[in-house]
């Protein structure tokens, strides 16, 4: 029964955008939940890499803003797409809740880079699956932007920002998705 429900919600999750999102604050306590469970993502040598900047109220502008300034300001003036420039401001306006998805390297830097950023990409899929199961919508966007992060909020030495993880309720999180089969990705080796 455990696995079932499980497998329920692996299956189910989605990445379901802030258009869709109810105006609906999302309690403390459900975010604390959300982040505690990220905190619970397998972790190489207990590094914990992950890090979060939780960004609500009115300074979720500041990330709809600092977003959108990038595009424009690295687009070719033939590229530019005033729409999707007005569309990027507007995420985060529409997301209850964004939330910096940061990673902290070892200052020894006893494991590789790749090991520290998979760990916070466990992270990140706890967090997506609990999500889900309070039906909550969300999803992982990585703007080129986010190189330029320590613009937007401070960061530590050595800590890098790996994109936005915005967050709203949905009437309904759970959507099944079809994939193609695991079995055209797995060599059997006996
Ligand atoms: C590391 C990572 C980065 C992503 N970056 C973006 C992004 O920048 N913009 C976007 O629209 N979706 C982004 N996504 C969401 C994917 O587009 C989405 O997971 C994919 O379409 C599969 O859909 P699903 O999440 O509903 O299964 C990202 C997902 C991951 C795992």
């Amino acid at each position: 029964m455990k696995s079932k429900e499980l497998s329920q919600i692996i299956k189910s999750r989605r990445s379901i955008y802030p258009h869709e999102y109810l105006s609906k604050p999302i309690p403390k306590e459900v975010i604390i939940e959300i982040l505690e469970n990220a905190n619970y993502a397998p972790t190489y040598k207990k590094t914990e890499p992950w890090r979060f900047k939780v960004i609500q109220g009115e300074k979720r502008a500041d990330v709809g803003h600092f977003i959108a300034d990038f595009y424009k300001a690295n687009s070719p003036a033939d590229k530019f797409n005033e729409n999707k420039f007005h569309k990027i401001i507007q995420k985060p306006q529409d997301s209850a809740v964004v939330i910096a998805i940061c990673m902290q390297r070892d200052p020894k830097e006893r494991l590789e880079e790749w090991e520290e950023l998979s760990a916070v990409a466990m992270a990140v899929q706890n967090m997506w699956l609990t999500c889900t199961a309070h039906n909550i919508g969300c999803y992982w966007g990585t703007p080129k932007a986010v190189k330029n992060a320590n613009e937007l909020f401070e960061m530590a030495e050595g800590e890098k920002c790996l994109g936005f993880f915005f967050m709203g309720y949905v009437d309904n999180a759970a959507r099944e998705q079809k994939r193609t089969s695991v079995l055209e990705k797995v060599v059997w080796v006996d």
